[in-house]
């Protein structure tokens, strides 16, 4: 059978690239025996090694060749991120756009790209050899960028995208959609609100008719892990450890401790689910995280027979022309017997109620990288199969 080839350009290769190109490598069979389909790599851009165009296919040993790990001299080490008033005052707001201040630019000097000078020309040219985006770079709660910049030079020259970056879809998702309904591509992030979690389907088939009027979940795996250890007695720096060292925490973990992950999740989760008049930016979601709480709170609740949960909140209120969405991200302590206290570990959970069809509760058991990488391959796997959105 002749297979359906479909080129990739990878924007990042990091935790999440390493873990869908091993799980392309895996699912190759399959995906040409089921779907007819084979993915190639034919681009990948990180900001150390610039950008690597291969038409041919970016062969094992070149993807080996990318440097790993994390760029710890962005990255504030463990003894900043205990959870304790100290982080509070070490991540204070004025320092956000620093702490989180995007990537630089791809460097040309190190790039491999043929005719293009960097990532976003190669991205923009419609005749660059690739069908679909795969946009993982660094995540930047403060804007959104680079990766928005790269997601609108590729639907801007026609191509399809997917991502699991939420912070240009958090904060840019009208302006994208405009531009794909200009150049007919396609955009797709399932990856970027909890991992394979399916929350586009809440929208698309479990609720077709009547609205949501509110959810609430545990949207950020690395906090959960952490309150989950605190409740026992561990330390929180312990916990966060692990996390960076599976891949699961943000390069920058201020982003999980202080809520912006969770917060920019819960802004991409409310535009899909509780169809605000206008879509919401993560501006407007009150936001409380780890470093506000308590030091002792976890494990005192745990003795009270609770459990504290970072939880994200939304409600749609009132009806017609003055219906309005609030948003919210706090950890709380919720009693034993709330379906969320349950959810311990690096577990995921969305609870959601309808109008018609009452409260209906999601749980990813475990969300390991893994997990993010199988999200971009449904995505992937969808655009094939005809999805849009
Ligand atoms: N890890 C998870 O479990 C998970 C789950 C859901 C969603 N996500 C999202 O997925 C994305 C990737 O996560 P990750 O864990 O793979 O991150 P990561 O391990 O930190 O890797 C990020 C990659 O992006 C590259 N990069 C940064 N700025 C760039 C630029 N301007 N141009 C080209 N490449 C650039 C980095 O290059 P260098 O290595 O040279 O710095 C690195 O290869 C993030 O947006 C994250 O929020 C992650």
């Amino acid at each position: 059978m002749e297979l359906r080839r479909r080129r990739l350009v990878l924007a990042g290769y990091g935790a999440v690239g390493r873990a869908l190109t091993a799980l392309l490598a895996q699912a190759h069979d399959e995906l040409a025996q089921r779907y007819g389909l084979a993915f190639d790599v034919t681009a990948v851009a990180t900001r150390r090694s610039g950008l690597l165009v291969t038409p041919d296919g970016v062969g094992p040993d070149m993807l080996a060749a990318i440097p790993q790990g994390r760029d710890t001299s962005r990255t504030p080490g463990l003894a900043q991120t205990t959870v304790s008033p100290d982080l509070a005052q070490a991540a204070a707001p004025p320092d956000l756009a620093q702490a989180a201040a995007p990537p630089g630019p791809t460097r040309a000097a190190a790039s491999h790209g043929g005719t293009w000078p960097d990532l976003r020309s190669f991205l923009a040219d419609p005749a660059a050899p690739y069908d679909v985006l795969v946009e993982i770079t660094t995540q930047s709660p403060a804007d959104g960028e680079p990766a928005a910049t790269h997601l609108r030079a590729a639907l801007g020259s026609g191509h399809d995208v997917v991502t699991a970056n939420k912070g240009p879809i958090a904060w840019h998702e009208a302006d994208l959609r405009r531009i794909a309904a200009t150049t007919g591509a396609r955009l797709r992030y399932e990856a970027a609100l909890m991992d394979c979690l399916p929350a586009h389907p809440i929208r698309e088939s479990i609720v077709p008719v009547g609205r949501v009027v509110a959810f609430a979940g545990i949207v950020n795996a690395t906090t959960n892990g952490i309150l989950s250890a605190m409740a026992v007695g561990r330390g929180a720096a312990e916990a966060l450890a692990e996390a960076q060292r599976s891949g699961q925490a943000e390069a920058d973990p201020r982003n999980d401790i202080e809520g912006h992950d969770a917060a920019l999740k819960s802004t991409v989760l409310a535009n899909l689910l509780l169809d605000p008049p206008e879509l919401l930016t993560p501006a407007s979601v009150d936001r409380r995280g780890l470093d506000t709480m308590p030091e002792g709170w976890p494990a005192e609740a745990a003795a009270r027979g609770a459990r504290v949960r970072l939880v994200a909140r939304g409600e749609s209120r009132g009806e017609g022309p003055t219906r309005t969405v609030h948003v919210r991200v706090a950890p709380e302590e919720l009693p034993a017997d709330d379906s969320l206290a349950a959810v311990g570990g690096t577990a995921m959970a969305l609870r959601i109620e309808s109008e018609y069809g009452g409260k209906l509760q999601l749980t990813l058991l475990a969300g390991p990288v893994q997990s993010t990488a199988y999200a971009i391959l449904m995505d992937l796997v969808a655009l094939e199969r005809g999805a849009g959105r």
